[in-house]
């Protein structure tokens, strides 16, 4: 009995333990979301905003930061379904504000603001960064879900 139990509970372990030791923050792959939400800025993790923060943003696309970044019915529900199921994550928690609004910028979670609280305020406006939410200016690894601290080159 236990040796016939044993192998596909070991298999079974191995593939949990699997996505835990890859990046966490990569984004899966999902050639829909590169397509239509990699053009302006990174591809950005869904796993740094919860559920309702995605369902919010995605139904607002006409007016999405002052741009129109509207598509088409089909595919804006297709996102949105990537979206939920890889939303979120335990170390980024409920992404609202202080109201209990949805925040749609993953730069505003108190997740980002915490990890971010070093950086001076200062920096953020520089030529070469213009905006948090311009990650790859010094994650230099950001498309690849690397945000550790030795692949941070913050730009003069
Ligand atoms: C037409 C250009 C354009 C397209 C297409 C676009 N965005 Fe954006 N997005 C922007 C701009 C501009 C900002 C504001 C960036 C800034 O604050 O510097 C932004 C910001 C964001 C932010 C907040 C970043 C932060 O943390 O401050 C998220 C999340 C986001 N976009 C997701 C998406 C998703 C999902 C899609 C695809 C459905 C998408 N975007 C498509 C232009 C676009
Ligand atoms: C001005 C440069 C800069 C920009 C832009 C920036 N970050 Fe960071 N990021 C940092 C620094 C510095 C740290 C803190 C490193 C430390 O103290 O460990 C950090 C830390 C992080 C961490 C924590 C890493 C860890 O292992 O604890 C994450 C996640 C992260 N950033 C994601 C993002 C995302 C997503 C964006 C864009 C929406 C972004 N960052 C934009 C500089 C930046």
């Amino acid at each position: 009995m236990k040796n016939r139990i044993a192998p596909p509970l070991f298999a079974l372990l191995a593939a949990l333990a699997l996505p835990a030791q890859a990046d966490r923050l990569a984004v899966p792959a999902n050639a829909l979301y590169q397509e239509e939400c990699a053009s302006c800025h990174m591809a950005y993790p869904p796993q740094m905003l919860d559920t309702n923060s995605w369902r919010a943003l995605m139904n607002g696309l006409p007016k999405h930061f002052g741009s129109d970044a509207s598509i088409d019915e089909k595919r804006r529900i297709a996102i949105s379904d990537f979206l939920d199921r890889n939303a979120g994550s335990r170390k980024t928690g409920v992404t609202a504000d202080a109201n209990g609004q949805p925040l749609l910028a993953i730069s505003q979670t108190a997740y980002f603001q915490r990890k971010h609280r070093k950086v001076e305020p200062a920096v953020w406006q520089r030529a070469s960064i213009k905006s948090p939410a311009n990650c790859t200016a010094c994650h230099a690894q950001a498309t690849a879900g690397d945000y550790n601290e030795r692949s941070i080159r913050i730009p003069k």
